[in-house]
């Protein structure tokens, strides 16, 4: 009983002083000013396109709050920022050629329909490259 006890309360005081040691510390309490969680407050239906030329290929963002979530998250991981371009300029850097196999991704797509009411649909692409070149192409944000 007493022996029992006594394993108790190590196991207790071991628990204890684990915990403390997983406390966050300041510096983990600081970086979290350095995430970029603007993307959860952007509306993916909202739409108010904007083109940039990222890595040599051509993105459509489907609004600026979701183009600013983007470039934040890059300049935090040391990525060039992103650069804003007419959809003239942008389109010139569609994906061109694509492989025709890969791993299949699927294109979500929210739009807000003529009634107003927030709508999506989703399409299922053979890779990332023939998605990309579709939204390019077709002037669809996301
Ligand atoms: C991208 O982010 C950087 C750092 O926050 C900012 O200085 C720059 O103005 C942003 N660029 C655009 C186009 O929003």
């Amino acid at each position: 009983m007493g022996m029992g006890m006594g394993h108790y309360r190590l196991s207790f005081l071991i628990v204890l002083f684990v915990g403390l040691l997983q406390h966050p510390s300041a510096a983990q309490t600081r970086s979290c000013a350095r995430t970029c969680n603007l993307y959860f407050r952007c509306s993916p239906y909202y739409k108010e396109l904007v083109w940039a030329v990222v890595d040599g290929v051509c993105r459509v963002y489907q609004n600026g709050c979701i183009f600013g979530s983007e470039n934040c998250t890059r300049v935090n991981q040391g990525q060039s920022p992103l650069s804003a371009t007419s959809p003239e300029k942008c389109k010139e850097f569609c994906p061109r050629r694509c492989p025709s196999v890969g791993p299949e991704v699927c294109g979500w797509f929210p739009y807000i329909n003529s009634n107003g009411v927030n709508s999506d649909r989703s399409l299922a692409f053979p890779n990332r490259c023939l998605l990309e070149q579709y939204a390019c192409r077709n002037n669809i944000g996301r």
